[in-house]
């Protein structure tokens, strides 16, 4: 039997590997995860393991980590931890939950069972490439949901113009984001990909969402704030309408979860704040959205202070070449205190260190080398390097692929949106008919 991720108390929280189950649901959580199959499984798992290598987190360095975990509870919060992608070993969502005995002859799942499943939303800028934080901070989550979630993703051009204006560069950065996601593992099978424009029903369910946001709250956005500093010469509508239109993408498909790193938790928590208004307002039409983080919330660039960003140039271009992945690895700021290759090094705040725990189950011994001084920076970094090169040279390949054959892209992506126009429809039908449009 499946269960709405609605229905399901016990867990809150799961960031940077550490599971905070808040009613003391021991049992319900363990039956859940069993029920929910593998990914959650796993997630577990790792989460403990986690938990127990994590002297950072207890000691609650969190500002010096690559990787911040969040200590804190927030609302509207819901944490998974993904392995590295990559189907299970059933790709149909499974008839019966493994903890029910076979004996009790499974009943086969109703044909609304797939319709019923919570559905996922996340939408990613078309930014010219995808870097370390896209991947450790989002796109895992992506992967790993699509098998037990219905699943849309979204490449938000809409969203893009707000800060590109160049056509050619905009529709060729479309196309590399799609590419990219599809080499990193989404599937066109298990999830639909598609770009914000080809379903324009978005922009205008954000027209109608922006009569009930009030003003005040678009101009406390941290990202807005942000973003009049650093285009000042081009303080657009749009920046200020951005999450009116990032609160209408996921709602128009009833969106319930959100596979977002950290630094989309604001622009959630202002989605649930319209979806309640509009709620309010006009009666339950839209679920709250929930974020998802993965157990790298944060990633840190190569300067180690930074949250990595294209726009800071302290990224690690993934599906890069690899002399450029390690020039960029090699680049990265370690452990500012360990001067002399005899001082011992302090694994916790090392941003190299950190990432080490997503690339290989030996990073203890590596951490170990580095806090005795067996090991150096410059290994630590080009063991790094080479660990990043192969672990992302597939996908690699099947980004080339792709570019190679964009027409291939394009099916897909159209196809995506095609399949979404009668959600989008009947969604926009409810609404219109709610505010007296029709
Ligand atoms: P963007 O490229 O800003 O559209 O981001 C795409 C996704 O990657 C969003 O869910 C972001 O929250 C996530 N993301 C971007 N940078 C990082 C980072 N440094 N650490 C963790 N997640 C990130
Ligand atoms: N604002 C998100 C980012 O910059 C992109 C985005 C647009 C998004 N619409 C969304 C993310 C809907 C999640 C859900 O990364």
């Amino acid at each position: 039997m499946r269960r709405s991720v609605r229905q399901e108390p016990g867990i809150d929280t799961v960031v940077a590997g550490r599971l905070e189950v808040t009613h003391g649901h021991a049992d319900e959580l363990q039956s859940r995860s069993a029920g929910h199959g593998q990914m959650l499984g796993i997630g577990l798992e790792r989460a403990n393991d986690l938990t127990s290598n994590r002297p950072c987190a207890q000691h609650g360095d969190a500002e010096a980590l690559a990787v911040h975990p969040d200590e804190t509870t927030m609302a509207g919060t819901r944490g998974i931890v993904p392995e590295r992608p990559g189907p299970p070993e059933r790709l149909s969502p499974p008839l019966h939950s493994p903890t029910m005995t076979v004996e009790l002859a499974p009943a086969p799942a109703p044909a609304e069972a797939a319709v019923q499943r919570p559905r996922i939303f996340s939408g990613i800028q078309p930014s010219g490439i995808v870097h370390l934080g896209n991947d450790l901070g989002a796109i895992r989550n992506y992967v790993a949901l699509q098998w037990e979630y219905e699943a849309i993703y979204c490449i938000v051009d809409y969203h893009a113009l707000t800060s590109t204006h160049d056509a050619g560069q905009l529709r060729q950065r479309t196309t590399e984001m799609a590419a990219s996601l599809l080499a990193l593992g989404l599937d066109p099978e298990q999830c639909t990909l598609f770009v914000q424009s080809h379903r324009p029903e978005h922009t205008e369910l954000a027209w109608l969402l922006s009569t009930v946001t009030p003003v005040s709250w678009l101009e406390r956005t941290p990202t807005y704030k942000e973003k009049r500093q650093s285009q000042p010469d081009d303080v657009n509508h749009g920046l200020l309408a951005y999450p009116v239109l990032q609160a209408a993408d996921i709602v128009i498909y009833k969106g319930s979860l959100v596979p977002v790193g950290k630094d989309q938790a604001a622009h959630l928590e202002l989605s649930r704040e319209i979806v309640r208004a509009f709620n309010k307002r006009y009666g339950p039409t839209f679920p709250e959205p929930q974020a998802v983080f993965t157990e790298a919330p944060v990633v840190l660039g190569t300067d180690g202070v930074k949250k990595m960003s294209k726009s800071l140039g302290n990224t690690i271009d993934i599906l890069g070449e690899p002399a450029l992945i390690r020039r960029q690895v090699v680049s990265m700021v370690t452990d500012t205190k360990r001067i002399l290759r005899t001082d011992p090094g302090r694994p916790e705040v090392c941003n190299v260190c950190q990432l080490h725990r997503f690339f290989g189950d030996d990073y203890d011994e590596i951490w170990d080398g580095e806090r005795t001084a067996r090991t150096g920076c410059v290994d630590t970094k080009k063991l790094l390097a080479d660990r990043i090169i192969q672990h992302y040279a597939p996908a690699r390949e099947r980004y080339m692929d792709l570019m190679a054959h964009p027409d291939r892209v394009t099916a897909i992506l159209e196809a995506g949106a095609e399949r979404l126009r009668p959600r989008a429809a009947e969604t926009m039908a409810d609404v219109r008919q709610r505010m007296g449009l029709r």
